[in-house]
């Protein structure tokens, strides 16, 4: 029997810890404005951070168009290393911050720039398609970037036939699934999204009735069989707050439904979800210690910037379009 925990909005942020928080939001704020900083969060922050820290929040797409965009002098990325790399590549100008040089991401530590030679050398002529979630030096290799929310709308506006796609194969097989362009996969995956199951998705729905089920596209195929909706981290938000579902499960890491069940108290958070202990190293208490010592901060050579900083921008271009 599938054991069912269930989130309510006022289980996330009580008032007794937003109090016993106050001393260091007051820290982070004042600190913000002696270094004209912004906190940038991922939405997989917890909701403490989300909530109480961050300036903007979003998912990997909308932390890059605020680097953007942006006129503060410093950046802290309360996210993983490939995002805060990404805010660097795009913005060089800005001192771009991460408060634990640790916190990194499986699809990442994957693939290298060598990997993405040998795949060229394998298919000559066939542009590569590299999702963001890898290191400056990967993206170097590649012809474009992509993010979970713009993939499809990315593989389509090269006008071809046939693309490499690096390095999560479930997200590479899910744009095959939404597009007539051929999709050359990486076996890359991650390690949060790869453990949902078909079978486990099933059990709760057997057990829950009537429940709507969203999901990220880093899930294996038989979990996105079942999705009503699949789209990125602040797609999956978005889908919740416009349909107002009384019972959801959302397929993706533990803070999302945390962070959006304040916006929307008629809805019931059914787990399952996984924790990514990459994103979880990011703390209230690191993110006053990086606007502190303003540290650490992210810093890419130039030969690789210039050349990942293209696929990136190329990526910008195309826009937002699921
Ligand atoms: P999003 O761009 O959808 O926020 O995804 C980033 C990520 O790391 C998901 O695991
Ligand atoms: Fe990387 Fe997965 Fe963590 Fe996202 S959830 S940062 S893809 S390991």
């Amino acid at each position: 029997m599938t054991t069912i925990e269930i989130t309510r909005a006022s289980d996330v942020l009580p008032e007794e810890e937003v109090v016993a928080l106050q001393p260091i939001i007051d820290d982070i704020n004042r600190l913000k404005r002696e270094r004209n900083a912004i906190v940038a969060a991922h939405n997989y922050m917890t909701p403490d951070i989300y909530h109480l820290a961050a300036d903007i929040t979003g998912d990997s797409l909308a932390l890059a168009n605020l680097a953007l965009e942006t006129e503060a002098d410093v950046i802290v990325l309360a996210g993983v290393h490939f995002m805060a790399e990404t805010a660097k590549l795009i913005n060089p100008a800005k001192t771009v911050l991460i408060p634990d040089l640790e916190a990194g991401c499986s699809l990442a530590d994957g693939i290298t720039g060598e990997d993405v030679r040998r795949l060229r050398a394998e298919h000559p002529g066939i542009p590569v398609v590299t999702y963001v979630n890898t290191s400056a030096e990967v993206k170097a290799e590649s012809d474009i970037t992509c993010t979970s929310s713009n993939a499809v709308a990315v593989v389509e506006s090269l006008g071809v036939d046939r693309v490499i796609f690096t390095p999560d194969q479930y997200l590479g097989r899910w744009v095959a699934t939404q597009t007539d362009v051929d999709v050359i996969l990486w076996e890359g995956s991650c390690m949060v999204h790869e453990r949902f199951t078909g079978a486990e998705i099933s059990d709760y729905k057997r057990d829950m009735g009537e429940i709507s089920v969203i999901a990220h596209p880093e899930c294996p195929p038989d979990v996105l069989a079942q999705a009503d909706y699949v789209g990125s981290t602040s797609g999956m938000i978005e889908w919740v707050q416009l349909h107002q579902p009384s019972q959801v499960m959302m397929i993706t890491e533990c803070s999302m439904a945390d962070n959006v069940a304040e916006s929307t108290p008629d809805t019931q958070y059914v787990r399952p979800c996984n924790l990514c202990p990459h994103m979880k190293r990011i703390t209230l208490e690191n993110i006053r210690t990086s606007l502190a010592s303003l540290t650490h901060r992210i810093e890419i050579p130039p030969d690789v910037a210039g050349r990942a900083r293209q696929a990136v921008t190329r990526m910008l271009e195309v826009g937002r379009k699921d």
